[in-house]
């Protein structure tokens, strides 16, 4: 049984779907924490529902960047809750030192286009302004970069011609719930120790 912390902005979807994998047997794991830096996010009340401990995290008055201070207060957030995995699901700033030297090799992202396509914002809006006829998700190790990390796994969809950015995130997003909670199990089974 592996201990995951989660860090989203948004919805919490991938989260949801983490929390029915492991409750329908599929993964084993147990989500120790949740981190929002959005104080009124949806995966925060998704969070709280499912009985989960949540926490903010206090990026001050910073739209984007996510001051060294509060990487540090999550690390330890994180580490006093002992978690093993750190999964960011819809998390939308980036790790820096701080937080990746605490857990190295231990902090994964799930993102909505085919890496190394489409890295940033709005991976889905990028590929229907691009015109690209497929796009998809990855599970990808995060490093310093802008979903830049090696690959996990990957799932691939059409963009049909009448799609809009809202229709292929919709597609987008029936993988990802997949494909996630399976990299996860993947991530969890290489970190055992022999
Ligand atoms: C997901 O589609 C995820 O891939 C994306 O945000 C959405 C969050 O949805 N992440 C990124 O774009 C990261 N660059 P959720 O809150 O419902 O899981």
């Amino acid at each position: 049984m592996i201990r995951l912390g989660i860090l989203g902005s948004g919805s919490g979807s991938n989260m949801q779907a983490i929390l029915d994998a492991i409750a329908a047997g599929g993964l084993d794991a147990e989500i120790a924490l949740v981190l929002s830096d959005i104080p009124n996010a949806y995966i925060l009340d998704r969070a709280a529902r499912a009985g989960l401990p949540t926490g903010l995290i206090n990026c001050r008055d910073f739209k984007s960047n996510f001051p060294e201070e509060a990487q540090h207060e999550t690390a330890e957030a994180l580490r006093q809750s002992e978690v093993e995995l750190v999964c960011l699901a819809g998390f939308m700033r980036l790790l820096r030192a701080p937080l990746l030297q605490a857990f190295t090799r231990r902090i994964i992202n799930i993102h909505p286009s085919l890496l190394p396509s489409f890295p940033g914002l709005h991976a889905w809006t990028q590929a229907v302004e691009a015109g690209a006829t497929e796009s998809g998700c990855s599970v990808h190790y995060v490093d310093a970069g802008m979903d830049t990390g090696p690959v996990i796994s990957q799932a691939t969809v059409p963009v049909l011609p009448d799609d809009t950015p809202e229709s292929l995130h919709a597609r987008i997003q029936i993988e990802e719930h997949k494909i996630y909670p399976a990299a996860i199990a993947e991530v969890a089974a290489s970190l055992k120790p022999d």
